[in-house]
């Protein structure tokens, strides 16, 4: 997508370093972080360098690729399981992560001979980037088909270019009406304590020029029941084989009032995020992060600094789940690249299979 006019993908590889754009100092300002080492990647998907599933994703699968051209000859697939490791282990909740990591590792150990293990382990870090970008592109022209003439979208964090390759999942339908000439116009939620709708999706937002308003996540049920949004779109970080859906934080609540108010609720994603080995959401390991990220915030000065401040009195303490788990019952349709579905076990191991 286009950044002052230039098109960008979030992460990508060049020469053996994987380069992404670093989410955290956007809005603020736009740098592209260079990672030599699958160690370093990996590092930068902790610490939320690169977020959102589908961008995560895609940058495990670069870190899989760096690990695979480092790895003595002797003693590869050791260095390959204890690389798998350390990636894994970064960030629990989205799919793609695992998704990434595990198919890496499987055509590695399809291929035979150590250079042969290595350009596999390339081609397929790549295949799954170029596969995400082009699943975003197609979720927008599937999802655009809810459209009608002039449309209001709700949305809640970022699940647009910034948290997959390209496109973005909830965001892609809005960027290819827009394009289209259709009108839609977006209520992003601010999404606390990270701000991922204030700081990512109002400014990829104003990057493609599409009309938008921020709201305070408590906002919501009011907005609602002005009846002033016309369908909710999120994305997902990991969808249960029986439908229900983890995604950030406050997902769920806003299905809730979705619900109260009859305001159809899609959730849009590849269908690399779907775990069919995971029976429900139950069973979704959810992200617990630092409590300082509630109790602290970042912004910019007056005089350009970016800058971390307490907003709570001192000693408070906070929970911080990253995400939370919607019910399938309370969603109206998994917007994927292969069509609209009903969150239910049969439509979802249906459209797996083709
Ligand atoms: O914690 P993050 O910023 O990595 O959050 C993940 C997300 O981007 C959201 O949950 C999003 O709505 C899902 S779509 C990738």
């Amino acid at each position: 997508m286009r950044v002052n006019g230039v098109s960008y993908r979030t992460v990508w590889m060049e020469d053996g370093a994987v380069k992404m754009i670093d989410q955290r100092l956007l809005p603020f300002r736009f740098e592209v972080g260079s990672l030599r080492t699958h160690q370093e990647t990996a590092e930068a998907i902790r610490n939320m360098t690169v977020r959102g599933a589908g961008a995560i994703g895609v940058a495990a699968g670069y870190a899989m690729a760096q690990a695979a051209l480092a790895a003595p000859e002797s003693g590869f697939n050791g260095a390959m399981n204890q690389a798998a490791a350390l990636i894994s282990g970064t960030r629990p909740t989205a799919r793609n992560l695992f998704y990434a990591v595990e198919r890496v590792l499987e055509e590695v150990e399809a291929a035979s001979g150590v250079s042969a293990k290595r350009m596999a382990a390339s081609a397929t870090a790549q295949a799954i980037a170029d596969e995400d970008a082009a699943a975003g592109e197609r979720i927008g022209e599937v999802g655009q088909s809810l459209f009608g003439d002039s449309t209001t979208v709700l949305t809640h964090c970022n699940a647009g270019w910034l948290a997959f390759a390209d496109w973005g999942t909830a965001l892609a339908p809005v960027y290819r009406a827009h394009r289209d000439g259709k009108h839609v116009r977006v209520f992003a939620t601010e999404t606390r304590p990270r701000g991922q709708g204030a700081k990512l999706t109002a400014w990829e937002l104003s990057q493609e020029g599409v009309p938008h308003t921020l709201i305070p996540d408590a906002a919501s049920g009011h907005l609602l029941r002005q009846g002033q949004v016309n369908v909710i779109l999120v994305g997902a970080d990991r969808i249960a084989a029986n439908g229900d859906v983890a995604n950030k934080i406050g997902t769920y609540t806003l299905a809730l009032l979705a619900k109260a108010h009859r305001v159809p609720f899609y959730v849009a994603a590849p269908t690399t995020t779907i775990d069919l080995n995971c029976p429900s959401g139950d069973r979704i390991p959810i992200e617990e992060r630092a409590d300082e990220e509630v109790l602290w915030t970042t912004g910019i000065t007056e005089d350009g600094q970016i800058t971390r401040v307490r907003t709570t009195p001192e000693g408070t303490r906070a929970c911080n789940w990253a995400f939370d788990v919607t019910p399938a019952a309370l969603i109206t349709g998994l917007i994927t690249a292969r069509g609209i579905i009903k969150a239910e076990p049969k439509a979802i191991h249906a459209i797996m299979r083709l």
